[in-house]
């Protein structure tokens, strides 16, 4: 029986999936606990910025999948370029020296979009191993120039970089650095995000609470010992996973100055802000005004058709590692790396943004998504609405004043996503917040659902709150 046909048949089958699924199925971070309880919820359709779970309930998926669904789900277009590609060649090695079109057609077509010198691209599977194959990139170009030392890593607090031992060990996420799991601890180094709402000090203006950053930062870098001893600075122009961080004016440049200052090199993770989600191709350069060493890049590069990631990397770099005469190599790949039907899905995907002026839609429906959502800020549990293009989020407080969160047993984030899920609204709960990432072809009828819907959920967590005795208005 087809899923549509089973779906038909009703909860029978919908049963059936989430008995399957938590049987065998496991779920990255769901809680075990929980998710022995509830398991998931099976999604089995979705049409552009819509999906329909397999009771046939109809959602308005605000999360575009996993900040993913750039162009919509459901394209015929890509279905077809991808078909076309299957048929045509559905894989071939990357290894040594194999090449197949849609890989070299990619890779040409992503050193023009990318700023300046960023001319050579490693294929990867994902962000995590993008950040992975950087690192150690990285690796090779200092002992290429005999700087054998320099291998401090410094990022942010609250920082995603993915989920690779290395790429986990970078981020600085408080909530992925479980006791059980072992991280890179000796040369990997956190400094304070770049979050005014939450970390600047009470009447420190927003310049003060940016030379403060880059002080600690510089600070950090003289504490490693300096110029010799820090290869690179990763940051996402602004962080996703950690709550939507937008960095005062200014900051993101000021750091990428520090870095220039002691020859350290600049990783720009722009796993989710780039390929339109903040209106261009890469927001370094275009919004943020800075040449990163390597760029790294998945997610919106194939709307999440297929899984592929790509760590950009600049000629500076390039030319040392690769320097004819020395008979070197890039022992580092995948055999799933420049994979034919992948960089087909992301061609044919750069297209379709091309062609329907995808950004345009950002530039324009993003200032109005986040002036409706700035009225939730009526609501006495709505602490901050913040975010930039199609990345934005809602955080909760118990205290709009004194900005005091929820105890986070509480797992108010969750409580309203849930009310919203019910309201036919997918949101994505993060402790205290709730993020929203949708397709870049959001309208504005659609900001306007999708803020209705948010307000009653939130207004229903409230009058819950407040019965449970977690709430006196
Ligand atoms: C900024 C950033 N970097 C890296 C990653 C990891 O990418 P992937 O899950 O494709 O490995 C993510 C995923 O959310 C991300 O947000």
């Amino acid at each position: 029986m087809s899923t549509v046909a089973k779906m038909q048949s009703g909860k029978d089958y919908t049963r059936e999936l989430v008995e399957k699924d938590k049987a065998h199925h496991v779920h990255p971070w769901q809680l075990f606990d929980v998710f022995n309880d509830e398991g998931a919820l099976p999604i089995v359709r979705g049409e552009g910025c819509r999906i329909w779970d397999a009771d046939g309930n109809e959602y308005f998926d605000a999360v575009g999948g996993l900040w993913c669904n750039n162009i919509g789900l459901g394209s015929k277009e890509m279905a077809e370029a991808i078909a076309e590609q299957v048929l045509k060649l559905s894989y071939a090695s990357p290894f040594v020296d194999l090449t197949n079109a849609p890989a070299a057609e990619l890779a040409e077509k992503l050193a023009e979009l990318a700023p300046g010198d960023l001319n050579h691209v490693i294929y990867t599977c994902g962000g995590s191993t993008a950040n992975d194959a950087a690192f150690r990139l990285m690796h090779f170009y200092n002992n290429v120039r005999g700087k054998h030392d320099k291998k401090h890593v410094i990022s942010r607090v609250n920082s995603y970089h993915g989920s690779t031992y290395v790429a986990m060990s970078i981020g600085g996420k408080p909530g992925d650095k479980v006791p059980e799991f072992d991280y890179i601890a000796d040369t990997i180094h956190h400094i304070t995000e770049p979050n005014y709402y939450r970390k600047a000090k009470p009447g420190q203006s927003e310049n003060e609470f940016v030379d403060m950053l880059v002080k600690q930062f510089e600070d950090k870098i003289v504490e490693l010992g300096g110029a010799d001893y820090v290869m690179a600075y990763f940051a996402e122009p602004v962080m996703g996973a950690g709550g939507v961080i937008v960095a005062p004016d200014g900051y993101n440049r000021r750091m990428w100055e520090v870095c220039q200052k002691y020859d350290i090199l600049y990783v720009s993770d722009e796993v989710v802000t780039a390929f339109g989600r903040l209106g261009h191709w890469f927001a370094s350069k275009d919004e943020f005004g800075i040449q990163p060493d390597i760029i790294i890049s998945a997610k919106g590069i194939t709307s999440g058709y297929q899984p592929l990631g790509a760590a950009i990397v600049s000629d500076r770099i390039w030319n040392v590692v690769s320097e004819e005469g020395h008979g070197r190599y890039f022992p580092q790949g995948y055999t799933y790396s420049g994979h034919p039907v992948a960089c087909a899905a992301a061609l044919k995907n750069i297209e379709i943004m091309e062609r329907n002026k995808l950004f345009d839609n950002v530039n324009e429906v993003g200032p109005y998504f986040m002036e409706q959502l700035q009225t939730l800020t009526d609501l006495p549990i709505v602490g901050q609405v913040r975010g930039k293009g199609f990345m934005v989020c809602v955080e909760f407080v118990k205290n709009s004043e004194t900005r005091e969160l929820f105890d986070e047993e509480l797992d108010i984030g969750k409580r309203i996503a849930n009310e919203a899920e019910a309201r036919g609204l997918i949101v994505r709960p993060i402790v205290h917040l709730n993020v929203m990432s949708p397709p870049l072809t959001m309208t504005k009828d659609d900001v306007d659902f999708v803020v209705g819907a948010l307000r009653e959920s939130i207004n229903a967590a409230l009058v819950t709150l407040e019965k449970e005795g977690h709430w006196a208005g």
